[in-house]
């Protein structure tokens, strides 16, 4: 196969769902369809059970199983699909947003009787603003829920989606019959605990008024069903893919995943419309994955959970060209080369040695401490991939150093914890202090843990009363000045040396904003 044809084949995307919606279910039966594994099971759920947000040892678990998650491949109709995988818990939500970054589409899983819920929203929220495909799989059709046509309401209204249903359940709960696709134009009938794999479950109707409908799902349903999809036609606009690639429309279907009912439809129609790598954006220029020479992005840390071994696993996306084991390349923050002896893929419980990875696909490197997240690795040129932000933390600490002894150690922890995105540290003007803050409480309890099992340091955290960190510049240097000396008190530096408004509340926030109207405040990193 030649470099264009690997590169067509490739389909990377994420799932993404408020957690129990059913995202692990879902992607155990993809895995299963490709034939990445062969039993259920094989795919252990990556979310910390709620009860379990101080057992360090769950979270120590949970980052075991992430890693070997991380990228889920199979190859399916000829092509090779990538799963990556986003953490379930809310605390972490801000590794899935990264994720997000690595990722050509999405497929956003919502459990029927609950709707769309609050994590759901705000990860879709990113999508939407890297436009990003969304195709929606409403879950668990096996019981009661909400009305599908309350549902696709819910889903524009709260995720500013524009839906077009491609699948329509015939029933649900205890009186759920199946599906009818109409991307497909097939009724696909469905049988409690079976598998939805024998033929005769699936029956060719192209056209509803054809009284086969009656006997496979009754009278009752199969007047239910035409209703239904008349009105969907005539309120809905026409599936249209150029609308879905641009993220202007997404598609639904409906389904079970632990039942495996629906997931074939929903894949065979992922297959047929989802991206191949998308280009990406650096400050330089787009990168278009067509091109000869490689390159690459790291969007994600992971630190070894061997303690006899300190090593790091990036995560690379591979942007444009070839990227080859054994091969120098420009690590460019660094300004210097690297090469891989052992780039890695994971899957499952598996991990192999990949010689070469093309765009799209994900690649993990042993690391000793030089990446971190954001990083671009070239044959040469000097680019810097753009949409990996830091997001404003709303959490705060100060951190003191509990072991004089250990200074060293805390110094090198926080560093490089830090570069793994666990936490972002700013370091105050006036006093020098420096403050930790994270998007989730979780975290602290993380850092903590980690310092003190990865590098023997000991922290104490004292409260800090703040509100929001945002980034701020100004163009006017005599405005930048005056507004240094009158903030002093709430100033800091973030790592890379950016200038940082500490606020106390949005009160005063919005207060500093309307004094200083010349000033720019940014909630993410990049600006
Ligand atoms: P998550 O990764 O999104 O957090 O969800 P996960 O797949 O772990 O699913 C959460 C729960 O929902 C699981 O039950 C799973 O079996 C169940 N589930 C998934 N799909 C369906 C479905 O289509 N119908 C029904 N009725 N349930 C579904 P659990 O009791 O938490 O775990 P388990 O003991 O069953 O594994």
């Amino acid at each position: 196969m030649n470099f264009t044809e690997e590169l067509q084949r490739r389909r990377t995307f994420g799932i993404i769902s408020h957690p129990d919606a059913g995202k692990t279910t879902l992607t155990e039966k993809l895995l299963l369809f490709g034939g990445a594994i062969q039993i259920a099971g094989a795919v252990k759920s990556n979310k910390i059970k709620r009860s379990a947000t101080s057992d360090f040892m769950e979270i120590e678990r949970q980052r075991g199983i992430s890693v070997a998650t991380s990228v889920m491949a199979f190859e399916y109709r000829g092509l090779k699909i990538n799963i990556l995988d986003t953490p379930g818990h809310q605390d972490f939500a801000e590794d899935t947003y990264r994720t997000l970054t690595a990722v050509d589409s999405v497929i956003v899983v919502i459990d029927v009787a609950k709707g769309v819920e609050t994590q759901t929203e705000k990860l879709v929220e990113v999508c939407r603003m890297r436009q990003t495909p969304v195709i929606v799989f409403i879950n668990k059709l096996d019981r009661e829920g909400k009305d599908p046509f309350d549902l696709l309401d819910e889903v524009e209204q709260k995720l500013h989606l524009k839906v077009r249903p491609l699948s329509w359940p015939i029933g649900m709960g205890q009186h759920f019959k199946g599906v009818y696709s109409m991307y497909e134009q097939k009724l696909v009938l469905f049988r409690p605990h079976g598998k939805q794999e024998q033929d005769e479950d699936v029956v060719e109707i192209t056209n509803l008024a054809d009284r086969a409908l009656e006997q496979h799902i009754g009278e009752r349903d199969a007047r239910i069903l035409r209703e239904e999809v008349e009105m969907i036609e005539s309120v809905y606009a026409p599936f249209s893919r150029t609308a879905y690639l641009e993220g202007q429309l997404s598609p639904v279907f409906f389904g079970s995943a632990v039942n495996n009912f629906g997931v074939r439809e929903l894949l065979d129609c992922f297959v047929d419309i989802a991206p191949s790598p998308l280009p990406r954006a650096a400050e330089e220029r787009i990168v278009a994955p067509e091109e000869a020479k490689f390159s690459g992005f790291v969007f994600k840390i992971h630190a070894n959970m061997d303690p006899n071994h300190r090593d790091r696993i990036a995560f690379l996306r591979v942007c444009s060209g070839k990227f080859e084991r054994n091969v120098s390349y420009l690590h460019v923050r660094q300004n210097r080369k690297l090469k891989f002896a052992n780039p890695t893929s994971f899957m499952a419980d598996k991990k192999t040695v990949v010689d070469e990875a093309f765009p799209g696909d994900v690649v993990g490197l042993y690391d000793s401490g030089n990446f971190k997240i954001g990083d671009a690795l070239t044959e040469g040129e000097m680019l810097h991939f753009k949409g990996i932000p830091s997001f404003s933390p709303e959490q705060f600490r100060y951190v003191n150093n509990a072991d004089p002894l250990k200074a060293k150690q805390l110094a090198k922890g926080l560093e490089q914890l830090m570069d793994e995105g666990v936490a972002q540290m700013f370091t105050r003007e006036v006093d020098g202090r420096k403050i930790v803050g994270t998007v989730g409480a979780l975290q602290f309890d993380v850092l903590q843990y980690r310092l003190e099992h990865e590098y023997g340091a000991s922290v104490q955290y004292e409260p800090v009363n703040l509100y929001k960190a945002c980034w701020v510049t100004c163009p006017n240097e005599q405005v930048l000045r005056e507004f240094m000396q009158r903030r002093r008190r709430d100033l800091a530096h973030d790592k890379e040396g950016n200038l940082v408004f500490l606020a106390e509340s949005a009160w005063q926030l919005k207060t500093v904003q309307e004094n200083f109207p010349e000033v720019e405040f940014y909630f993410t990193s990049e600006y």
